[in-house]
């Protein structure tokens, strides 16, 4: 399993130790942009973005909360940014993925709980990435939704049966025992915030994502 420690509910005042805490066992730096539309909060811009790029040696895995991803998606390439994730619910998705893949960087698609995989079927086979949420997206720290394990196993499926090289991406409610269970469901990437930067040993908790 890999594992995105969500930056969301780091220490911002000490950044960059709250960064060199998490590299050690971590896969990417998962990274929540929020525009105060999309989600009701507000987190960070494209400078603050800029600066996490450049205090952690983790790739970054851009998770962009907005409504209008194509005023956004330029600004947040950087030589570091992996993924760049926008929602099916946003507006303009199919021009966003196609922007984000023409920029050159990795293309994922998040859906909220409520929304059916059946949404994003027709492009799934452009996609380096489908994220599902285990929350309704907007803040850290919430329970992980259960029937969201359905929508893991249905993508899990037609990767395989279609051959889709996307990864399957959790952010929301993971631990321990969430992660054994979105791993089960076929999942290849757990996100999570509380749980690791809640907690002293991240190393540990990170160890034990995987
Ligand atoms: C929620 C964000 C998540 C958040 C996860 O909208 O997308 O990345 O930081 O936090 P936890 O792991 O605490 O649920
Ligand atoms: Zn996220």
């Amino acid at each position: 399993m890999k594992v995105a420690p969500s930056i969301l509910t780091a220490n911002f005042i000490r950044l960059e130790d709250e960064l060199k805490s998490v590299e050690k066992g971590s896969d990417y730096i998962h990274v929540d942009v929020m525009d105060g539309h999309f989600v009701p909060n507000i987190s960070f811009g494209p400078a603050i973005v800029s600066q996490i790029g450049d205090l952690t040696s983790l790739p970054m895995d851009i998770h962009l909360m907005v409504e209008f991803p194509l005023d956004w998606i330029d600004k947040v390439i950087f030589p570091t940014t992996e993924f760049i994730t926008i929602h099916a619910e946003c507006n303009r998705f199919k021009e966003s993925i196609r922007r984000i893949l023409y920029l050159g960087k990795k293309a994922g698609i998040a859906i909220k709980p409520n929304t059916p995989v059946d949404v994003i079927k027709p492009y799934l086979d452009q996609l380096d990435l489908v994220l599902v949420m285990g929350v309704e997206p907007g803040y850290g720290g919430q329970v992980f939704i259960q029937s969201q394990l359905d929508k893991i196993r249905e993508l899990a499926e037609l990767k395989k049966e279609n051959n889709y090289r996307y990864e399957i991406q959790v952010d929301g409610g993971i631990n321990q025992s969430t992660a054994k269970q979105v791993k089960d469901a076929g999942a290849t990437i757990v996100v999570a915030g509380t749980y690791i930067f809640n907690y002293q040993d991240r190393e540990e908790r990170i160890q034990s994502l995987k």
